[in-house]
């Protein structure tokens, strides 16, 4: 193994005391492969096994908390019968010898269904406002869903409050315009946390881990800038958790309003001051990547996503001086190498560039 790798692969002690292996964390990346309950499929099953052996975390995908919040096809955690599923990304990420944490979610705005719901309705009547009433039972919902995931056997859970999601949108004045106490743009995310941790105090498992993802910045006049994300930032890191997960597509990306003309990395990294694990993120493929983003010196931890869907087995290639061997680009040729579902071929095949790119064409 290089020698530039070596400091990944140093464990991490989080302030409950649970140890990470390493510093290589599996980005959540929805497969868009579900059944009609959540569960886990044919498809989803050969895409997860033995795709990450060799990382210290992983964080389950975008997991539904709540019947009224599923914007895509994804696994469920609202109700007992949901806990096999649960149980089973427990298997598939321990036998790999990763911690996995489950990345709990509500659509919102953008679910599918009739009654859609958002902190603030829309003038065509596409979702409505939630009631007071309503926004505290979906903290409960949340809290609930951590309890099905502590009993299901995660260690611990992923508060998905980015990539404009639910959370998201009560954070942020473009979508939350309410007049109650939930116009408090950190009350709902902040509440989520602390109904979380009762729920872990009451298990008696302070080791549960919570961590709490964000985007830093939307477009739009209204929209969060850099300046919202910091404070935002500061309550949580007051909060008991255990680690920050910035959701980026570059790693290098700037700062576009609220801060100086900075790396956003860097300021997110500077404002947590050492509080919280920072997880950094976006466009990492080759271990030279990952190892220059990592001497930046700006996160304790580095997430992968696309990689991984390219390399199932990327650490091995890294630790066992194959790291020329990654590949950045998808090769039709030996697609089934990659064992992707359907739909990522599909949105492949389109040339959506949410998916890694192709070298040739299909
Ligand atoms: C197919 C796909 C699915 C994703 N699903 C999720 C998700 O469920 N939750 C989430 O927070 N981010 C999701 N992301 C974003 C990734 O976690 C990650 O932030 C992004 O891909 C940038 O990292 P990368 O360049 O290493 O892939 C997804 C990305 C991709 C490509």
């Amino acid at each position: 193994m290089k020698k530039q790798y070596e400091p990944l692969f140093q464990p991490y002690t989080l302030n409950n005391g649970v140890v990470l292996k390493n510093r290589l964390v599996v980005a959540p990346l929805t497969i868009y492969d579900s059944g009609d309950n959540g569960e886990l499929t044919p498809a989803a099953r050969r895409f997860w096994h033995d795709r990450f052996e060799g990382f210290g975390l992983f964080v389950a995908p975008f997991t539904n908390v709540h019947p009224s919040g599923v914007g895509f096809p994804s696994p469920h955690a609202f109700s007992e019968a949901h806990l096999p599923t649960l149980r089973e990304y427990v298997h598939i990420a321990h036998s790999q010898g990763a911690k996995a944490v489950v990345q709990l979610a509500h659509a919102g705005l953008r679910s599918q269904g009739r009654d859609v719901l958002a902190p603030s309705g829309d003038p065509f009547g596409r979702f409505r406002a939630m009631t007071s009433d309503e926004v505290a039972e979906m903290v409960q919902s949340f809290a609930y869903a951590a309890e099905l995931a502590l009993r299901a056997g995660f260690d611990g859970v992923e508060i998905h409050g980015a990539n404009g999601w639910l959370i998201q949108q009560f954070v942020s004045a473009q979508t939350n315009r309410r007049s109650d106490e939930w116009g408090d743009k950190l009350r709902f995310p902040l509440a989520i946390v602390d109904a979380m941790d009762e729920v872990r105090q009451r298990h008696q498992r302070p080791d549960f881990i919570i961590g709490y993802r964000f985007s830093p910045e939307e477009p739009g006049e209204q929209g969060l800038t850099m300046h919202d994300t910091l404070a935002l930032i500061d309550a949580l890191c007051q909060k008991p958790l255990q680690y920050l997960h910035v959701s980026l597509w570059d790693f290098y990306k700037k700062v576009r309003r609220g801060g100086n003309d900075e790396y956003r990395m860097k300021l997110i990294h500077e404002r947590i001051g050492g509080r919280l694990p920072l997880i950094g993120v976006g466009n990492l493929y080759t271990g030279d990547d990952i190892a220059r983003a990592w001497q930046t010196g700006w996160a304790e931890f580095i997430a992968l996503g696309k990689s991984v869907m390219l390399n199932p087995n990327l650490v091995e290639l890294l630790t066992g001086g194959r790291d020329n061997g990654i590949q950045t680009h998808l090769d039709w040729n030996k697609v089934d190498f990659y064992r992707y579902t359907p739909a990522m071929l599909h949105g492949t095949r389109l040339g959506m560039d949410f998916y890694p790119p192709s070298k040739n064409k299909r």
